[in-house]
């Protein structure tokens, strides 16, 4: 029993199937649908130099990696590998060729820092610092049951506040990537982001399968995106999960933030949509409040892990 390491292989849709399979087994807090590991593979910056690996055993796919660098980040030479081996085939050596064969290709092309999300588990943790890795910051995965009762009722947006869906930008989303990229910037990380590039960011992000352009919601004011919540959905599954929330700096602390993810999430529940995931930051304590008010609880925690190369 050989296990083995390569590209997965983006047109054998059984194989992008079992990539998803082992990626939700292990991490079911994401969405992880084929046509979306598809999208990425096909549509990250080229600059990123992203790959997604496999590990096989016996023509199992057991583990999975996506291994990128961090392109837009203004600090050169930041390499990611997510590595998540299926949780009933550990201990066979896959996740141990996936770091090596991950960390080859990100130091071919220049990383010198290295970084990798890790599920907070005893033998996760010993696994990244058997690997030379040491703990960073933790981000949370929270959940809400759509179908309690918790959801805070719908609040009619207050006077000169107008609430619309990402679909009425139809094809010239430019006023949402001005708002995500300035709020993105301000959201706690060890990897600062910035977007530049719009055209990169609607390959990305507004063309990406996930994305629910009706169900994501937009707070103008004066005309202009003040706030924003991003909804992905797999219909198939039932769940919704917030890819991102932010309100403009002008604009804070007026509830624009729970205003605009109410109406989102009363609509995902009014769509039937049962579940509704997101993640956050340890230091983001403001959306971890707003996240508490609407109900969500922590249902996991992930830590990031770092290795610096001499
Ligand atoms: C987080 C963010 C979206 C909040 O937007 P906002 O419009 O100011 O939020 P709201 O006014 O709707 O809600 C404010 C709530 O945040 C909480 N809050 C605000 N500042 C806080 C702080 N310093 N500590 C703890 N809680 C805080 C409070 O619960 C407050 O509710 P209250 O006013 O009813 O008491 C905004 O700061 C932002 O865009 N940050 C950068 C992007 C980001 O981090 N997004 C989240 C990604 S996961």
């Amino acid at each position: 029993m050989t296990v083995t390491v390569r590209d997965l292989r983006p047109d054998d849709r059984a194989d992008v199937e079992s990539f998803a399979h082992v990626r939700h087994l292990a991490l079911p807090h994401i969405l992880w649908t084929p046509d979306a590991i598809v999208h990425r593979l096909a549509h990250t910056h080229p600059d990123a130099r992203f790959r997604s690996l496999v590990a096989e055993e016996d023509g199992e796919v057991i583990g999975s990696a996506q291994v990128q660098l961090a392109y837009d980040s203004p600090e050169p030479g930041q390499g990611m590998l997510n590595i998540y081996v299926r949780p009933d085939r550990t201990h066979r050596g896959a996740g141990t060729l996936l770091v090596r064969a991950s960390e080859e290709h990100l130091t071919a092309h220049g990383a010198t820092k290295l970084l990798a999300w890790v599920l907070d588990e005893p033998a996760n943790r010993a696994f990244a610092e058997r690997h030379g890795y040491r703990a960073s910051r933790s981000a949370h995965f929270l959940r809400l049951d759509l179908t309690g009762k918790t959801l805070p009722p719908l609040q009619s947006p207050p006077p000169g506040i107008e609430l619309r869906s990402a679909a009425d930008f139809g094809d010239d989303p430019r006023p949402l990537f001005e708002l995500d990229a300035e709020t993105t910037s301000d959201e706690p990380s060890d990897v600062e982001t910035e977007f530049t590039d719009y055209e990169t960011w609607v390959e990305e992000n507004w063309k990406h399968p996930l994305l629910d352009r009706e169900l994501t919601t937009v707070a103008f004011v004066k005309g202009r995106p003040a706030a924003f919540s991003v909804a992905w959905t797999d219909p198939a599954t039932g769940r919704y999960a917030t890819a991102m929330t932010g309100t403009a700096r002008a604009h804070r602390g007026r509830g624009l933030a729970k205003l605009t993810k109410n109406a989102s999430l009363h609509r995902a529940r009014a769509a039937g949509y049962t579940t509704a995931l997101t993640g956050n930051d340890v230091g983001n304590q403001p959306m971890l409040a707003i996240n508490k008010w609407f109900g969500y609880e922590i249902c996991a925690s992930e830590v990031r892990y770092v290795r610096e190369l001499g």
